[in-house]
């Protein structure tokens, strides 16, 4: 699987973090950057990743500021991305398998390495659910993208 990484400055280091631990598990990593701690603009690089991930449905796209908030939103401006920010274990696991969630936001001033890592192992290890009523409720999501507010 390849997974498509991409931080702002805050989100930096912890993205290094992130792609040494899945090169180390074998997956191919490919970086939009940044590639420093200079201040930058989280909508850049989230948008850079969710555009590849968007492009090819089979990767999966973990952005990362400094809450994870700011990298969520940009990348959820992208027709088919549905990113999900995870704080915990629990919510990466269930961003995936209730919500096919293609894009996880981590928070680097949130989550300390070790439980980020292991939301990315949930992340990436968790299939989407084949119960029809979450397949129902992602195509909703999915169906709004497009629509003007009245
Ligand atoms: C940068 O200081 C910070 O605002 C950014 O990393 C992120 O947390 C935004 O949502």
């Amino acid at each position: 699987m390849r997974v498509i990484v991409g931080a702002d400055h805050a989100g930096f280091r912890l993205k290094e973090k992130i792609k040494e631990h899945l090169k180390r598990k074998g997956f191919e990593v490919v970086d939009e950057g940044t590639d420093s701690e200079k201040s930058c603009d989280y909508p850049d690089f989230a948008v850079k990743v969710a555009e590849k991930v968007a492009k090819s449905p089979k990767s999966i796209g973990i952005v990362v500021c400094g809450t994870g908030i700011g990298t969520a939103m940009a990348a959820n401006k992208v027709k088919g991305i549905r990113a999900a920010l995870a704080t915990n274990e629990y919510m990466a696991r269930m961003a995936r398998e209730h919500n096919n969630a293609n894009v996880l936001s981590l928070g680097a001033r949130v989550s300390k390495e070790k439980e980020a890592l292991e939301m990315v192992d949930s992340f990436l290890g968790t299939d989407f659910s084949l119960e029809e009523r979450h397949r129902r409720r992602v195509k909703k999501i999915d169906a709004i993208h497009g629509k003007t507010l009245k």
